[in-house]
């Protein structure tokens, strides 16, 4: 049988899509095709030499709209037939086509327990709320903000007196054991 053909799509260090690369290195399931970026000089793309996966890197241009970025974007990912877009801390919400053209395949992990705390920082903004329980959250991407379906979520307690750093660091990593687990549930069709 053939794999399912997963593109990564990150901004960052890449911690999860490291992960991923791993998990999938070994998997009979799934199969990492490239890893996309959007962003110069991003940790992930030296993550992805050490798997020898396919990088690329897709800058936005001066004053270029959404559509025309994710148009380019897609196009580059197309190249390696993807069947499921993994977004591992891709800092860019997503057109409508840009889903449609991927037929609305497309996952992301987003570190609160959704739908609580949405947006850019969310350990930082739980940690200033004084939760008592943090998590994170696998879900559906659609073109709003952290707003598609949830797949699986992980909660977690706050230590009392942790600090935001050994917060957020414990987090990360709850995250790179998580979302593996949950895309090697999710394609045996379990969540
Ligand atoms: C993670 O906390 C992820 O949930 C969020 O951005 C962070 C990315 O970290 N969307 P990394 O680049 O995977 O290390």
């Amino acid at each position: 049988m053939s794999k399912i053909k997963l593109a990564i799509l990150a901004s960052g260090s890449g911690s999860n899509a490291e992960a991923i690369m791993k998990w999938a290195a070994t998997s009979d399931l799934a199969e990492v095709v490239c890893v996309g970026c959007n962003k110069k000089a991003a940790m992930v793309i030296s993550r992805a030499e050490i798997f020898n996966i396919p990088k690329f890197t897709v800058l936005k241009r001066k004053k270029e709209t959404r559509e025309s970025f994710d148009e380019r974007m897609t196009k580059s990912l197309s190249e390696y037939k993807p069947d499921w877009i993994i977004l591992a801390g891709y800092m860019r919400l997503l057109t409508e086509d840009f889903l449609k053209h991927f037929k609305y395949q497309v996952i992301n992990i987003h570190p609160s327990l959704l739908p609580m705390f949405p947006g850019l920082d969310g350990y930082g903004d739980a940690f200033k709320a004084g939760v008592l329980e943090s998590g994170c959250t696998v879900h559906y991407v659609d073109a709003g903000l952290d707003s598609g379906e949830i797949i699986d979520q992980c909660k977690f307690p706050l230590i009392p007196g942790e600090s935001f750093e050994d917060f957020k660091r414990r987090g990360l990593a709850i995250e790179n054991k998580f979302y593996p687990e949950v895309l090697e549930k999710f394609f045996k069709g379990f969540v």
